[in-house]
């Protein structure tokens, strides 16, 4: 089927959109907090550059050579033509159960764009509350913004690859770019920023342990959207001539650059208010609200222009999330893009809402399972299990179902035979042994 090309620019924002949000500006410096900081930093850069950057560097291949949803170019692509790889296809469900919950912690965000216009809490328990209050008792106003949230992201992808995704990425990734640009310059202000540096660069080994292995491969598979489709999917729109190993270097790179800016920004704030930096998830919504109500009308700018900047970042990335599955269903069943829109649509806003439930003091007790609620269950199935199966499943695919002529060519053609020979070895060994590893750690079988 024909598809509507990025221009390549237009891909690498794209990319960049899905890579960049709310696991570059949330996530990562709450986890960097809670495992103390430098060691983990290094970790985690070496996770993005051995596994991440080869799993990113594989969808895009797959997907520039294939231009076809996820289940199709498995088959396209494998040396026996072999019907079975369509399976592999289960990965863009993914997207659509990330997107569901996704959506539930940017309509908290979005609320938090209003509460910085008007009160932000100044005392330390009404913080807390505020955020507590709004997870487990404000349903109805959780309910308001999710949907908020869905209808921009339907909206958006309602109008295809080039005049929606494109552009809504043309304009938000520079303003994203901005404010935190403006962030950065008034971080580096304050005194606390070279506290912010030395946290964030000096090694403390002590808190690095299995834990944290998996927490920094975790975060570099989330925030390069890997083992979703997502990439693969964007990919199958990047134009055959575009080199594809330097815009997955470039976007590997915006998406670092970004989650340690954002980082340095958070800890210098955090520093300049003697706060703690290990408070996890409540970091944003708990710690920076009530340092920003003591700045005054100055605080209240910074708030909104932050949690403005959050919700750019997750817009872009939440929009990427159920590509994967519109096009499976377009090329799949002939369907129009406005009915997959609609039925995905409809899956992902109904889950979010069985999320938001979930978390709630009336509905919680009957949506918790094994101890853990419907909310935690998404996050876990697809953080801990099938985003983990699917860079498996893709190392393997290339690294020995793929005819390894076809990859030779197609990367000499960009970059010299030794990077591809480096890539080769790691997609073949490295990264499929390092993910089966701590994956079965993970699940307490090793
Ligand atoms: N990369 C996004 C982030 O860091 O917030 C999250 C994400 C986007 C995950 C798209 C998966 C995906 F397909």
């Amino acid at each position: 089927m024909k598809i509507n090309k990025f221009s390549r620019i237009g891909f690498i924002l794209a990319a960049a959109g899905s890579a960049v949000g709310l696991g570059n500006i949330w996530k990562f410096p709450y986890i960097t907090g809670e495992y103390g900081g430098g060691a983990f930093v290094l970790v985690y850069l070496l996770a993005m550059l051995f596994i991440g950057l080869t799993i990113f560097i594989a969808e895009v291949v797959i997907g520039q050579t294939s231009e076809a949803n996820v289940a199709t170019s498995f088959v396209t692509m494998s040396k026996t033509k072999n019907k079975n790889w369509k399976f592999a296809g289960f990965m863009l469900f993914t997207g659509l159960i990330i997107l569901s919950f996704y959506s539930v912690v940017l309509g908290w965000i979005l609320n938090y764009v209003f509460i910085s216009f008007s009160a932000l809490p100044t005392d330390p328990e009404v913080a807390a509350a505020t955020f507590t209050n709004l997870i487990t008792k404000e349903t109805n106003l959780q309910i308001f913004f999710h949907t908020i949230i869905s209808a921009t992201v339907i909206f958006i992808v309602l109008k295809g690859i080039k005049d929606g995704i494109e552009k809504v990425n043309l304009i938000l990734m520079p303003l994203l770019g901005l404010i935190l640009a403006g962030l950065l310059i008034y971080a580096i202000t304050l005194d606390s920023f070279s506290e912010a540096v030395e946290f964030m660069f000096i090694a403390d080994w002590s808190k690095i342990d299995e834990n944290a292995l998996l927490a920094a491969l975790g975060q570099a598979f989330f925030t390069l959207s890997l083992g979703v489709g997502t990439i693969m999917t964007y990919s199958a729109s990047l134009p055959k001539n575009a080199n594809f190993v330097k815009s997955s270097v470039l976007v590997a790179i915006i998406d670092t650059t970004i989650a340690i800016v954002a980082g340095l920004i958070i800890f210098t704030f955090l520093f300049e208010a003697d706060a703690k930096s290990s408070a996890g998830p409540g970091l944003v919504f708990i710690s920076l609200p009530l340092i920003f109500s003591g700045w005054g009308i100055l605080g209240q700018v910074i708030a909104v222009a932050f949690f403005s900047a959050l919700v750019f970042a997750g817009i872009t990335s939440a929009v990427s999330m159920i590509e994967p599955s519109l096009m499976f269903f377009i090329e799949r069943f002939n369907m129009t893009r406005k009915k997959a829109v609609v039925i995905c649509g409809s899956v992902f806003y109904s889950l979010g809402i069985v999320a938001l439930l979930s978390m709630s003091e009336a509905y919680g007790p009957s949506l918790t399972f094994f101890g853990k609620n419907a909310f935690d269950w998404m996050d876990y199935i697809t953080s801990s299990i099938t985003m983990p199966i699917a860079g498996i499943l893709i190392s393997v695919f290339l690294g020995y179902y793929v005819d390894k002529q076809l990859l030779h060519e197609k990367f000499t053609r960009f970059v010299p035979e030794f990077i591809f020979n480096i890539w080769y070895i790691l997609i073949r060994y490295v990264v499929p042994l390092a993910i089966i590893v701590l994956f079965l750690n993970k699940l307490g079988v090793i």
